[in-house]
């Protein structure tokens, strides 16, 4: 039988399944409240990746005035690079709308995650100086817009001074 890959609502009974794959993602794994305070958004796009009933990703993007930000998205470490990450991003593109502001920060050091971003249209636009606790490491400010999508930075808010991280 194919394996078949759903997206659809995170919802709070999917926390467990979150938190053990979140655990084995990240040095500094989100607590159980974090997700929760999420999901009780109710502007915040949360979904699940599912593959056969099982949960094997999620991506929590939240909005900010006319922003939006992903400020989380993982795969189980044992399925990825089978495009669920990808087909996770693209469905919070498919909510937000053509014309969506969206922002994120990673860790420079993450450069699998970088490059599937910058394969999805998202630009290096500055560093947060250490922005990770548990190493000091800066993060990466990216974005997608449409002037993104151009190539540019024109329509980045706050376009910061800083240099743009090479690509
Ligand atoms: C980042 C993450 C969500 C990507 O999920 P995924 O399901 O593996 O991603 P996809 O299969 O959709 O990857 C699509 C493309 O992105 C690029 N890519 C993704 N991961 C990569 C890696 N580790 N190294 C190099 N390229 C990578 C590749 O071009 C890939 O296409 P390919 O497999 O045909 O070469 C996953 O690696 C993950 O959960 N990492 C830990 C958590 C994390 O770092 N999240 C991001 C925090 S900012």
């Amino acid at each position: 039988m194919a394996a078949e890959l759903g997206i659809r609502r995170l919802v709070f009974a999917d926390l467990p399944q979150v938190i053990e794959i979140e655990r084995r993602s990240f040095p500094t794994p989100w607590s159980l409240a974090m997700f929760v305070l999420e999901l009780s958004k109710v502007e915040a796009i949360c979904l699940a990746a599912e593959l056969n009933g099982s949960l094997v990703g999620y991506i929590i993007c939240s909005r900010f005035d006319q922003l939006w930000h992903i400020m989380n998205v993982s795969v189980d470490p044992e399925l990825r690079r089978r495009g669920f990450g990808s087909a996770l991003i693209e469905e919070v593109f498919s909510n937000v709308g053509a014309d969506a502001k969206l922002t994120l920060e990673v860790r420079p050091s993450n450069t699998g995650a970088i490059q599937l971003y910058q394969q999805l249209g998202f630009l290096g636009a500055g560093h947060r100086k250490r922005y990770y606790q548990d190493n000091g490491e800066d993060a990466l400010i990216m974005w997608r817009t449409p002037a993104t999508l151009r190539g540019t930075l024109d329509d980045v808010p706050a376009a910061p001074t800083l240099p743009l991280a090479s690509s």
